[in-house]
C-alpha cells in the first residue's frame, strides 16, 4: 500500500505551511503540530515523513489520549515479561519498532507527567528503559508530537512539564482550522467525492450553488474529519441527488444534534430516549458495516488470491496502516446471524483484536470506532490480554 501522501489545500496558509513542512522534513528537528481536531495534524506529521530522510523506515502513529495513563509507558518503550500483572511476555514498544523512522506522538497534551520525563530523556539522548528492566536501550527514532490543547496553559496549570515544551516547541507547525481555510474547503469537498464515488460506488451530483455557499460560511468545529464524514452520509443518504442547501442543512442540523452541539432547550425525557434510540440504530448500522466489510474483505482476498479458503493467515509482523487478511469460515458466518448485537459486537471486536495481534489502534481504525471507545469495549466485554476471548470453535 503505498499511497503518495498529500496535504491537500491551495489557500495561501496552507501553501506556505506546506513549504515549511518540507523545509523541516530534511532536518532531524522534533516537531510540534497544533490545529483543533479533524485539521490533520496526523496527515501533516505523515507527509513530513514522507518527505523526510527516514520515508522508507516505519511511521508509527500514537494517540496518548486514547490510550489509558498506566499503559501508554509500557505502550511507547516496551515492558519486560511479569513487569506487572498481565505481562505475561516481554513486549517492544513503538519506540524499539520506530528505530530509524518516526513516531508521531497525538494529544501529547494527555501525556501523564510521568511519561513527560521519560519522553524527554529519549528526546534528547536516545536512551530508554522497557518497563520493568534496567538495560538502556537506544533508539533513533525522529519525533513529531500533536495537540489541539494550547500547552503553554498546560505547562501553567503544571499538568505539563515546561523542559519538555520548550524541547518540542523549537519548530512549531499550526494548522489552520478549516473555516479559515476559504475555497480549500469546495476542493477537499470535490476530493472526497470522488473518493467515496469510487469507493462506494455510488455517483454524486454536487452541490447546487447555495449549498456551496453554505459550505464556505459553515464554521465546521470537526474541521476536515467533519467535512469527510458529512461528503460520505450525504453520498450515502442523498445518492444521486443535487445536494440543495435544504438537505445539506438538515443534515448539518442533525449531525449537530446528535454530538450536542445544537442547544435544545425543550431537551425532554422523551429527546434522551429518542437520542437511545438513535444511538441503538446508528450501532446496528455499524455492525452492518462492520459485517459488509467483512464479507467484502473475504471476497476481493478470495479474488485476489486464488487459493483455498482454509490455509492459516499469512504471520508476517504487521505494518501501521495496512489492514490485516482474514477470511471468517462459514461456521463464523453463520454463527453471527443467530447471536444478539451486543454478542455480535463483542465477537467481532474479538476477531478484529486477534487478527490485529492485539494492537488496538489497527484494531479500532478496521472497526471504524476510535480508540477510546475501543478500550471502553475491551473493557466491558472483558476482552483484555489476560482473557481475551477465543473465537467460538477455536
Ligand atoms: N490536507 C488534507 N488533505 C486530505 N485529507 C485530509 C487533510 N487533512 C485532513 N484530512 C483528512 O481529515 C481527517 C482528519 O485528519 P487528521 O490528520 O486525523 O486530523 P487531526 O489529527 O488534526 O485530528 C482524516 O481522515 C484525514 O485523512
Ligand atoms: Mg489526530
Amino acid at each position: 500500500m503505498s499511497r503518495t501522501i498529500d496535504f491537500l489545500g491551495q489557500s495561501a496558509p496552507i501553501q506556505e505551511l506546506k513549504h515549511l513542512a518540507i523545509q523541516v522534513a530534511q532536518t532531524e528537528a522534533t516537531v510540534l503540530i497544533t490545529g483543533e481536531t479533524g485539521s490533520g495534524k496526523e496527515v501533516l506529521s505523515r507527509f513530513i515523513h514522507a518527505n523526510s530522510k527516514r520515508a522508507h523506515r516505519n511511521f508509527i502513529p500514537v494517540n496518548c489520549g486514547a490510550i489509558p495513563a498506566g499503559i501508554l509507558e509500557s505502550e511507547l518503550f516496551g515492558h519486560e515479561k511479569g513487569a506487572f500483572t498481565g505481562a505475561l511476555q516481554s513486549r517492544k514498544g513503538y519506540f524499539e519498532s520506530a528505530d530509524k523512522g518516526t513516531i508521531f506522538l497525538d494529544e501529547i497534551g494527555e501525556m501523564p507527567l510521568e511519561t513527560q520525563v521519560k519522553l524527554l530523556r529519549v528526546i534528547e539522548t536516545g536512551e530508554y528503559q522497557k518497563v520493568g528492566s534496567s538495560e538502556t536501550m537506544y533508539t533513533d527514532t525522529r519525533l513529531i508530537a500533536a495537540t489541539n490543547r494550547n500547552l503553554q496553559q498546560a505547562v501553567t496549570e503544571k499538568s505539563f512539564r515546561e523542559d519538555l515544551f520548550y524541547r518540542l516547541r523549537s519548530v512549531e507547525l499550526h494548522i489552520p482550522p478549516l473555516r479559515e481555510r476559504g475555497q480549500d474547503i469546495l476542493i477537499l469537498a470535490e476530493y472526497f467525492i470522488t473518493r467515496f464515488e469510487q469507493q462506494h460506488g455510488l455517483s454524486f451530483e454536487g452541490f447546487t450553488n447555495d449549498a456551496s455557499e453554505i459550505l464556505l460560511r459553515y464554521s465546521w468545529p470537526g474541521n476536515i474529519r467533519e467535512l469527510k464524514n458529512l461528503i460520505e452520509s450525504l453520498l450515502i443518504l442523498e445518492e444521486g441527488k443535487q445536494i440543495t442547501s435544504e438537505i445539506l442543512e438538515k443534515h448539518l442540523v442533525q449531525r449537530n444534534r446528535d454530538k450536542g452541539l445544537v442547544h435544545d432547550p425543550e431537551r425532554s425525557e422523551k429527546n434522551e430516549l429518542n437520542l437511545i434510540y438513535n444511538s441503538l440504530i446508528q450501532l446496528h448500522h455499524e455492525i452492518n458495516e462492520i459485517r459488509r466489510l467483512l464479507i467484502q474483505r473475504e471476497q476481493n482476498e478470495n479474488a485476489e488470491r486464488k487459493q483455498p479458503l482454509l490455509l492459516p493467515p499469512p504471520v508476517t509482523e504487521p505494518q501501521p496502516g495496512t489492514a490485516p487478511a482474514h477470511s471468517p469460515t462459514e461456521n463464523e458466518q453463520s454463527d453471527t446471524a443467530i447471536m444478539t448485537l451486543e454478542e455480535l459486537e463483542k465477537k467481532t471486536i474479538a476477531d478484529t483484536l486477534e487478527r490485529c495481534r492485539g494492537n488496538k489502534r489497527r484494531t479500532a481504525a478496521l472497526l471504524g470506532i476510535n480508540e477510546r471507545t475501543l478500550y471502553r469495549k475491551i473493557g466491558k466485554y472483558g476482552l483484555g490480554d489476560n482473557d481475551r476471548v477465543q473465537s467460538p470453535g477455536s
